[in-house]
């Protein structure tokens, strides 16, 4: 039987270590969907058309270690924008979701257009300052050469991208439990999220 774990959220709300902990606390598959977009927006930075690359992407592009930059998270946040780049990565999402044994897929749409039927939904967020915080630590530890102003700027250009667009918003599933990480240890945000999923498996 499967049962897909639908986990969505703006940029660094802290979903992608909560998906990490819950798919490997309920031994479910992962999928970062960021990375789709990611790994589009960095071959367009070398050119490449955005359609024809979303069609072309294969599992390998999705390794690589340059797919966590500013720039990259800005170009997969523009490429994101564009219905037929959405269009093609569908189906690769699809049947991740449907993988025997669960799935857990954390990004933008997962809740709303991906996975509308998904067994367990939670929308992570957290304030923007807050989240500016976090990815700035992040960043700056990696050694990239960063200002905390510089990074909030992005991460509020990135949510009016993610939220304004047409195709797919950013926004919560009816159905999705809101956890807010803004006051949260890293251990209590996870400990939340599979208390509540657990609670949807028991009355699944
Ligand atoms: O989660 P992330 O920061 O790696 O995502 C990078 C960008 O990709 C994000 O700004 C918007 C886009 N994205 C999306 O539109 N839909 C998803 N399911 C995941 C990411």
């Amino acid at each position: 039987m499967s049962f897909t774990i639908a986990i969505d959220g703006p940029a660094a709300a802290g979903k992608g270590t909560i998906s990490k902990a819950v798919a490997a606390h309920f031994e479910f598959a992962h999928l970062d969907t960021g990375l789709l977009y990611r790994a589009v927006g960095a071959k367009t930075l070398d050119g490449t058309d955005p359609i024809e690359a979303a069609r072309k992407l294969v599992a390998e592009d999705l390794d690589a270690d340059n797919l966590r930059t500013p720039d990259v998270a800005q170009a997969a946040s523009r490429v994101a924008v564009i219905a037929d780049v959405r269009a093609a990565l569908v189906d690769f999402q699809r049947a991740f979701a449907r993988r025997v044994g669960g799935a857990v897929l954390d990004g933008r749409d997962i809740g709303t257009v991906i996975c509308p039927n998904a067994e367990a939904k939670l929308f992570v967020t957290a304030s923007a300052e807050v989240r500016a915080k976090r990815r700035f630590l992040e960043l700056d530890g990696k050694g990239l050469d960063v200002s905390q102003e510089q990074v909030l700027a992005d991460v509020k250009e990135r949510d009016a991208r993610d939220m304004g667009r047409a195709e797919a918003p950013l926004k919560p599933a009816e159905d999705a439990v809101i956890v807010d990480t803004s006051d949260l240890t890293i251990e209590a945000a996870v400990a939340s999220a599979i208390k509540a999923i657990t609670q949807l498996r028991e009355n699944a």
